[in-house]
């Protein structure tokens, strides 16, 4: 099975999403910024290129983890290692090591602008999504007074409704979870029926770690701002397989992590400037306060790190970006689905549209964690567990203990998933 594939093979670009509640790939701007996917019909991908970059692709595994973090080329290995080696300063002085340092910053946030098409002022980095949701939750409630309420979603991973939890639990608010149609989707009526002129905060995951779901961001930032209500965005997950425009969702706030789209253990976050201008930062008193997105940092960065985020984006666009990706890792998911026996149960949408390629399954007449335990003998990585820490989803699914998740990513084959459907049928047999 060849590897290149051309997109046109594949679903189209305006069949990239199918989904009319989902932000079509070929209704993504900032396609000519380098990472958006509306050229898809023309990109192809190179994957056996690619994966020669991967010395952890090397050894005939088949990694199918990437949910939970993603295999990383060895650019990016060899660009963190590099800054450590030549670039060990902290900011601001007049000398090389540390004028590196300013450097590899200010390319960050130029970079990190670029992939989420916002002003470099208004990108803001820290340790992770959690740890900088957390923080920027906390800003933002500066503002707010008890009785005031915020929405999140039920198919969100904890990390977008814990921060909302102990600041209710802190500040006397009220947090109210939206419900799910029984396909997975984001029920909007349920949105709009408790939206209020009390709710102050609507968060959501763009994309579901656990079942691949996409959520309509554009429409829930709207039905946000019309009820007055920021609009605060987790783009973990969607992040590694979609094209980002957080203008033209309208999100106030949105945050992803690197480690997820093959960079390092990073969390980057945009917020918009008129919104974090406003905002009084939690933070050192003499560090600086400019650009903007600087407020909200706490600490030293990890300089390091940010190198390698660099290498990431610069990985990311060499090999065609999402106009690219986007349809071969349909193509991926669509195979998986087409080859699978009736004895594995998908949990969510059913087929491609409206969702990412990430898939929740168990086997029939075999417990999830038996069914991981025998992918791993067969060199193939996937994990089981129970709630995917997408707690709202976990009881709505309603299935008993746990699941296994796969997760597919640009740098999978045809081959692997092959021999992924072949695995699959063994453990039913065995
Ligand atoms: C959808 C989603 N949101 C948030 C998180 C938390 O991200 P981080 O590990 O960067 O804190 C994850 C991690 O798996 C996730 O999948």
């Amino acid at each position: 099975m060849a590897d290149a594939l051309r997109a046109s093979d594949a679903l189209g670009a305006s069949d990239a999403l199918g989904a009319s509640d989902a932000l079509g790939a070929s209704d993504a701007l900032g396609a000519s910024e380098g990472l958006g996917a509306s050229e898809a019909v023309s990109a192809s991908i190179d994957v056996a290129a690619i994966r020669a970059r991967f010395s952890s692709l090397q050894q005939g595994f088949a990694f199918f983890d990437a949910p939970g973090g993603t295999q990383v080329p060895d650019e990016v290995g060899e660009a963190i290692a590099e800054a450590l080696r030549e670039a060990s300063a902290n900011l601001g002085a007049g000398y090389a090591t540390s004028m590196r340092v300013g450097k590899i910053l200010e390319e960050a946030e130029d970079k990190a602008a670029r992939f989420l098409s916002c002003d470099p002022r208004e990108v803001i980095f820290g340790p992770n999504m959690t740890t900088l949701n957390f923080a920027l939750s906390r800003t933002a409630a500066r503002a707010l007074r008890p009785g005031d309420e915020i929405l999140v979603s039920s198919l969100d991973h904890d990390a977008g409704v814990a921060p909302w939890l102990e600041i209710a639990h802190d500040g006397d608010l009220v947090v109210r979870h939206v419900a799910l149609n029984d396909d997975t989707t984001l029920d909007f009526g349920d949105l709009e029926r408790k939206l209020g002129p009390r709710t102050k905060v609507v968060a959501f995951a763009w994309a579901s770690n656990a079942v691949g779901t996409v959520t309509d961001a554009r429409r829930v930032c709207r039905l946000a701002h019309d009820a007055g209500a920021l609009a605060w965005v987790d783009a973990v997950h969607y992040a590694a397989h979609e094209p980002i425009d957080v203008r033209h969702i309208g999100a106030d706030l949105l945050i992803c992590s690197p480690y997820k789209f093959c960079g390092p253990h990073l969390g980057v976050a945009c917020g918009r400037a008129e919104v974090i201008e406003r905002w009084r930062p939690y933070k050192a008193r003499p560090a600086p306060t400019r650009p903007l997105g600087r407020s909200f940092e706490t600490g030293t960065l990890p300089y390091e790190l940010l190198a390698g985020f660099n290498a990431t984006i610069d990985y990311l666009e060499s090999i065609g970006g999402f106009a690219a990706i986007v349809p071969y890792e349909r193509s991926l998911g669509q195979r998986f689905l087409d080859g699978l026996s009736d004895a594995v149960t998908i949990y969510g949408r059913p087929g491609m549209a409206g969702r990412v390629p990430t898939f929740l399954v168990n086997v029939e007449g075999v417990a999830a964690q038996d069914v991981a335990a025998s992918l791993a003998t067969a060199q193939i990585g996937v994990w089981a567990h129970d709630s995917w820490y997408s707690l709202g989803l976990y009881q709505r699914l309603g299935y008993k203990d746990k699941s296994v998740r796969i997760g597919f990513i640009h740098y999978n084959n045809a081959e692997e998933v092959d021999r992924l459907l072949e695995a699959l049928d063994r453990v039913r047999r065995t």
